[in-house]
């Protein structure tokens, strides 16, 4: 079997989890390739394999907004298999039974389906880096479990499918979701820059949708912002800020998964080479 597992991943926790089903399902012979969801709309080749995988982190309860993005570009399914996987920080809703309905309008069979809590890396904590970076582990190596569990079931043919209820579906990812699609209008009032910026242009490059401006002190974020806080977790100097209320700026910590670094330009590049 042959699968290509598509991921969006803001901070990296997706990312991890993305390479965590690719090891396990090689470990049973599958031959894998992870892309970036970004990779794919930007470069728009999209890798013919037997089977798909989508993972993405939950936002408002759905998928973000350049997920739904890439399944729009989705060809046909014919039938063909797919599994779906979510991070979340806490509550997933009806996240992973959006992507599911849309993947299956598309004709795919959807066979697997999970949603892994895992500790978020922008977020507010009193406790101190290396305690908060300790229970962090711990966590994951629960997740690894679980994922591994999950590869298995799906390399053994083992169908697993959430039905969430009318309160998950329709009133969290009904209600939040849809708003959170209409706010990229307002991407500016919620992700702004301090003084302590200097126009490096990490943040530009690593930002998955092109939102983020080159001079983000003289230019506003763009309405393709899909608040995934990359930028936020990557500037060096900790100048992108989250503005949960209008006035409000919040005082979070924010940093990307260990390795995410390194691939977040990768990505980027081959991104821009594929264009090219
Ligand atoms: C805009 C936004 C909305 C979010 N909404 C939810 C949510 O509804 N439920 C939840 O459990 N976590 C939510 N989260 C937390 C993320 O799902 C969580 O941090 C996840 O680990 C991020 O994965 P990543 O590192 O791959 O980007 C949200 C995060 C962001 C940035
Ligand atoms: S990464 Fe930080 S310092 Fe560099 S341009 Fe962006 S906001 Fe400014
Ligand atoms: S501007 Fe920042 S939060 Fe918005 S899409 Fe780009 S990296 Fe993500």
């Amino acid at each position: 079997m042959r699968a290509a597992l598509f991921y969006f991943s803001g901070t990296g926790n997706t990312w991890r989890t993305a390479n965590l089903y690719a090891a396990r399902l090689q470990r049973s012979g599958w031959g894998t390739e992870v892309v970036a969801v970004e990779s794919a709309l930007r470069s728009g080749l999209m890798p013919d394999r037997d089977c798909l995988g989508v993972g993405f982190p939950v936002y408002a309860f759905g998928p973000p907004r350049v997920v739904d993005r890439f399944l729009h570009m989705l060809p046909s399914g014919k039938g063909r298999l797919a599994f779906v996987w979510a991070v979340a920080g806490g509550i997933v809703g009806g996240a992973t039974a959006i992507v599911c309905d849309r993947l299956e309008a598309y004709g795919y069979r959807v066979v697997h389906e999970r949603a892994y809590v895992v500790p978020e890396n922008v977020h507010w904590s009193w406790s101190k880096p290396a305690v908060a970076a300790r229970a962090k582990e711990r966590a994951w190596s629960r997740i690894e479990g679980l994922v591994a569990r999950a590869a298995d079931e799906l390399a053994a043919g083992r169908v697993r499918r959430a039905r969430p209820g009318h309160v998950r579906r329709g009133l969290m990812s009904g209600g939040m979701w849809r708003w959170y699609m209409r706010s990229g209008a307002h991407a500016g009032r919620y992700i702004g820059v301090t003084a302590a910026c200097r126009p490096c242009g990490l943040c530009a490059a690593a930002c998955p949708t092109s939102a983020m401006p080159s001079i983000p002190l003289e230019h506003r974020v763009g309405s393709e912002c899909t608040f995934c806080l990359r930028c936020a977790s990557i500037c060096p100097r900790q100048a992108v800020t989250v503005r949960l209320l209008p006035g409000i700026t919040s005082i979070l910590h924010r940093h990307l998964e260990p390795g995410y670094g390194d691939d977040v330009p990768k990505a980027m590049s081959m991104a821009s080479e594929r264009r090219t």
